[in-house]
């Protein structure tokens, strides 16, 4: 199977691009200098000389700031990406899969199943949700696969960003970092968080999508663990899972010019039941994440 990887050097893309090699797929994982998808004429040229079977769609405009102050550029980097993505997978005839998130809810539906409807609470949200339209209204063999509270380790730069924002990503590497290195870690807690939600580790995510390419699968899919946990319970069972004392946790307010000024879902629960019965797959609860993401850390360090 021949795969092409939008963001392959990004945190979520670079684990799928693991996967994906993992299983032996061609990967193609061109980096923005080479192809950037908010260019349409771009995609298409590069999709028709590489044919590939399926593309990934994980490239996204990560700057939250710049979401609000360059509104077109936004659109474009988002929808009109989605868009050009989407229109050249149509043309190859292949099949396409966005990465989407749980922010496509609005923080009181968890724990939502995969048809429940978006009701986005920021830009970010309705930027994805809209993109997620773009899939299930114009691709003929796509799929919608929502990740969430997204832990692991970053494969394409030397050291995971360490920044904890108002979501879950990377917490618990965060914490195992802190922790190692002697220090205390200061898990944030209180109102305008994201304090909820289903994680899931990077690889088990890409096995997800990957299992969704291998059995054509489309629709929408919940691409997340079995367990749902707030972040401080997260940050202490990370410690735990990591061999530390979770004392050495402390909880204390989120700190304002991290967080902004948007709206943040708060309770961003997926229920993945059908997802795992469509793909087959058992939904790894949080110890076996955690444990799942020690040994990665491990694996890195040595
Ligand atoms: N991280 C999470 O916790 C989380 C949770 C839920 C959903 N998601 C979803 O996962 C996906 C990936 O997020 P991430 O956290 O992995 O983001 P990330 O680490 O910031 O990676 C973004 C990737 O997109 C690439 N990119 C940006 N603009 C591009 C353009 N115009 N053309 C081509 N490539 C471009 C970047 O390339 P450069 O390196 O060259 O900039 C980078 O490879 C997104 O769809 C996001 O909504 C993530």
């Amino acid at each position: 199977m021949r795969v092409l990887v939008t963001g392959g050097s990004g945190f979520v893309g670079s684990n799928i691009v693991e996967v994906l090699d993992h299983h032996d797929a061609e990967v193609l994982a061109p980096g923005r200098a080479e192809l950037d998808v908010t260019d349409a004429v771009a995609v298409n040229r590069y999709v028709e000389a590489t044919r590939p079977d399926a593309i990934v769609h994980a490239a996204i405009w990560n700057d939250p700031a710049g979401l609000l102050t360059d509104r077109r550029r936004a659109w474009e980097a988002y929808v009109g990406a989605t868009r050009a993505v989407v229109d050249a997978a149509n043309r190859a005839g292949a099949h396409v899969v966005l990465v989407s998130t749980d922010w496509v809810f609005d923080g009181t539906q968890g724990p939502a199943p995969e048809n429940e409807s978006p009701n986005p609470v920021n830009t970010y949200g309705f930027l994805k949700a809209a993109s997620e339209l773009v899939v299930a209204e114009r691709a003929e063999r796509g799929t919608i696969a929502r990740i969430a509270a997204v832990q692991g380790i970053h494969r394409a730069h030397p050291s995971t960003p360490r920044a904890q924002d108002a979501g879950f990503g990377y917490l618990a590497a965060s914490v195992a970092d802190a922790l190692a290195a002697g220090r205390r870690f200061k898990v944030w807690d209180g109102p305008g968080l994201n304090r909820l939600a289903t994680p899931v580790l990077a690889t088990d995510a890409a096995e997800f999508i990957f299992r969704a390419l291998e059995q054509a699968a489309t629709g929408t899919l919940h691409c997340v663990g079995g367990e749902h946990v707030d972040r401080v319970t997260l940050a202490r069972r990370s410690a735990q899972a990591f061999g530390f004392d979770p004392e050495r946790i402390d909880v204390v307010d989120p700190d304002p010019a991290i967080v902004g000024t948007q709206p943040v879902p708060v309770d961003t629960r997926l229920d993945a039941t059908a997802t795992a019965t469509q793909l087959g797959l058992e939904l790894p609860d949080l110890g076996t994440t955690l444990q799942r993401l020690r040994l990665q850390l491990q694996a890195i360090q040595s």
